[in-house]
């Protein structure tokens, strides 16, 4: 029985040596997308996550299009992206693009939001009458008070996204590096314009909402264009493989509208012309 005891050792070992090299230390992340860290717990988590399980205004939500409120006084969605040096983060939770405060901002009811950094989720977070993408591009941008609005995009698989094509061979460096990008070490990913992702939208959807990740905080001003984008299935896999499995599929499931209302602009029926 001596050769198959250590046999079993030889297995074990083997699987202390996967785990250990390819499972990293998530360390400081406390939350996650299943089990017993999942959406449904988060806000036991931690007691500054209290928002994710007790907010009445919590993001994503499923947008209903029969009930929009089109809104009149609602204005073009602003904004004058330019291209920023910006460096790649893997998160763990997700990867994220920061761009420094010279990248642009958006301009809403009047107030400017500087674009601070955007990051993707898979598959979409929110959906439209109950259709989840499988992408979703979130562009965070906060004023001098820290108050946050989200430009947030839906991709559909199709043709090559050319905002992508600039940071693809970064994203396979970050995966190269594997648990060192993890740490959080920025990886300097040089110029990247901001350009195609700044084209007029005729029709986009408002409402208020949170965070979609701990700690979930309210009164986020989100704005969703309602073209979606595309984007190949390759870009998608790409933009989701230096996560760790559990975190591929970082979307969190829609929340309770709580008697919210969702608001259209529409540039043909009778908004504000764009200038
Ligand atoms: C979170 O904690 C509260 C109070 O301790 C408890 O009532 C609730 O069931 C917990 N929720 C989950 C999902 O475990
Ligand atoms: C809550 O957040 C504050 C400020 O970021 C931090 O100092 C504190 O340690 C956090 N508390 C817990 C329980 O994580
Ligand atoms: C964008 O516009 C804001 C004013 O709304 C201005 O402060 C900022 O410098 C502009 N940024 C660029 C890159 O043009
Ligand atoms: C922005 O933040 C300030 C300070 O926290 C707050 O008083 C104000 O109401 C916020 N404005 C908006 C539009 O959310
Ligand atoms: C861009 O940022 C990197 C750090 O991420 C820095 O090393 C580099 O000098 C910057 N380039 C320019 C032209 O500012």
């Amino acid at each position: 029985m001596a050769a198959s005891h250590g046999n079993a050792i030889f297995v074990l070992l083997l699987c202390t040596l996967f785990l250990s090299s390819f499972a990293c230390d998530s360390g400081g992340v406390k939350f996650g997308y299943t089990g017993s860290v999942g959406p449904a717990y988060w806000g036991n988590l931690s007691s500054n996550f209290t928002r994710c399980s007790k907010g009445k205004q919590q993001s994503p939500i499923n947008i209903k299009t029969s009930e929009l409120v089109h809104d009149p006084k609602m204005e073009p969605l602003h904004r004058n992206y330019t291209a920023a040096n910006a460096t790649l983060v893997d998160n763990i939770f997700n990867i994220a693009l920061r761009c420094g405060d010279a990248a642009g901002a958006v301009s809403i009811n009047g107030k400017k939001y500087t674009l601070k950094q955007m990051h993707w989720h898979s598959p979409s977070e929110h959906t439209i009458n109950g259709h989840r993408f499988p992408l979703e591009l979130h562009m965070v941008h906060s004023d001098d008070n820290g108050n946050i609005t989200v430009v947030a995009f839906l991709y559909r698989f199709g043709r090559p996204d050319p905002f992508f094509s600039q940071i693809q061979d970064k994203l396979a460096q970050l995966y190269a590096e594997g648990c060192k990008a993890e740490k959080g070490t920025p990886l300097p990913a040089g110029f990247v314009s901001m350009l195609s992702l700044r084209q007029h939208v005729h029709m986009y959807y408002r409402y208020v909402g949170s965070l979609t990740t701990p700690p979930c905080a309210e009164n986020v001003i989100w704005n969703i264009p309602a073209r979606v984008r595309e984007m190949t299935q390759q870009q998608a896999a790409a933009l989701m493989a230096p996560l760790e499995e559990g975190y591929r599929r970082n979307n969190r499931p829609t929340q309770r509208t709580n008697g919210r209302t969702v608001q259209l602009y529409h540039r043909f029926w009778g908004n504000k012309k764009s200038p």
